[in-house]
């Protein structure tokens, strides 16, 4: 019974069926297939506006790639100190950009602090030429918190955004689960609120590997094709990418994927709430929870898997994903509250 990670978790049947579907006869190479082709198009309508969107196979690339197209060499990344891009991408937005710097915020429940956000970008400029120049917010939603910006804090960060004249990223890796989450439309998460670039994330919600990089600023895309080809990312066969992501957003199967994962977290939540502690708001298909350290170790022997959060010993992680049984929920809910009691 694995809560370790949704990356953990099968691929969706109806996505594998596409894969399957998509291997017939001959196609353009290099994202010149009318799979690719579609599934630009299926994006314009789901966010309804004009986007440039680039298939990818790792949720790193869609965020490097974003980097160097809003961030010059000499230009700086503003980030919560938790962030994937900050903290598991072994340096990669650094690599990509040719050396522009990560500079990382506080916040609480993995949300960057706006206020320390303000009042940091109101003091740089002294040092001239010898500070690296302000070039884009990145924010991650949902957090590596579990949790979710609201809507107002997105707006306030738009506010900012255009105050110190930079580019507004969304590390969207677990992007479905946030839409369904905060119960708005993808439009709405995005360039409505002042978004210019989304890292569109499918492979952890049920596709095999398969990201976007979507982007809603047009006075972004400049070499997009040829910074894809360079970070090594112009799959050749991409119509076995796009088929995937296609059928994850036909008929609204993202949200659908979505939706169950949410809810599996809300179980848990819901029927322990008032036994043990959590450490973030559930939001959305993450929890973070406090144990005693022989809980763990005994619900671990019963056959349970996640992770013991990093710096501590007694927080747990659990991701709840498309694939979670409703069934295992309930074995993990009362075997925690069996060792409580
Ligand atoms: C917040 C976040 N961003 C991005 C990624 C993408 O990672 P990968 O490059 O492994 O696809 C992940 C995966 O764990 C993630 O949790």
């Amino acid at each position: 019974m694995n809560f370790r990670s949704d990356n953990e978790a099968p691929i969706n049947t109806t996505i594998l069926n596409a894969i399957i579907k998509a291997n017939q006869g001959f196609e353009e190479s290099y994202g010149y297939d009318t799979y690719s082709d579609h599934f630009t198009a299926q994006c314009q309508q789901l966010f309804q506006c004009w986007c440039e969107v680039l298939p990818l196979v790792t949720g790193t690339a869609a965020n490097s790639i974003g980097m160097t197209l809003a961030c010059p060499p000499y230009g700086s990344i503003l980030c919560h100190e938790q962030a994937h891009l900050n903290a598991d991408e072994c340096g990669a937005p650094e690599f990509f950009t040719g050396g522009a710097k990560l500079i990382s915020m506080p916040g609480d429940h993995g949300k960057i602090d706006l206020d320390f956000l303000e009042n940091y970008l109101s003091h740089t400029g002294a040092h001239g030429e010898h500070e690296s120049l302000p070039s884009v917010i990145s924010i991650t939603q949902c957090t590596e918190a579990g949790t979710l910006y609201t809507l107002k804090e997105l707006k306030q960060l738009n506010e900012i955004k255009q105050k110190y004249n930079l580019s507004l990223h969304m590390d969207g890796a677990r992007f479905a689960n946030a839409v369904v989450g905060l119960g708005c439309s993808a439009a709405e998460m995005t360039w409505q609120t002042g978004i210019d670039m989304l890292s569109f994330g499918a492979t952890k919600n049920g596709a095999m590997m398969a990201e976007a990089l979507i982007i809603f600023n047009p006075h972004l895309t400049k070499q997009i094709k040829r910074l894809r080809k360079r970070s090594g990312h112009l799959i050749s066969k991409m119509r076995f990418v796009s088929s995937q992501l296609n059928a994850y957003v036909n008929n609204d199967l993202w949200l659908e994927l979505a939706q169950h994962a949410n809810l599996m977290a809300q179980k848990f939540f819901q029927a322990t709430q008032s036994t043990i502690t959590f450490v973030h708001p559930v939001e959305a298909n993450e929890v973070f929870c406090q144990l005693p350290v022989k809980v763990i170790d005994k619900i671990r022997e019963e056959g349970f898997k996640f992770h013991v959060w990093p710096g501590s010993n007694d927080i747990i992680r659990l991701v709840f994903s498309h694939a979670t049984a409703e069934a295992d929920v309930a074995k993990l809910t009362q075997s925690v509250l069996s060792q409580l009691n």
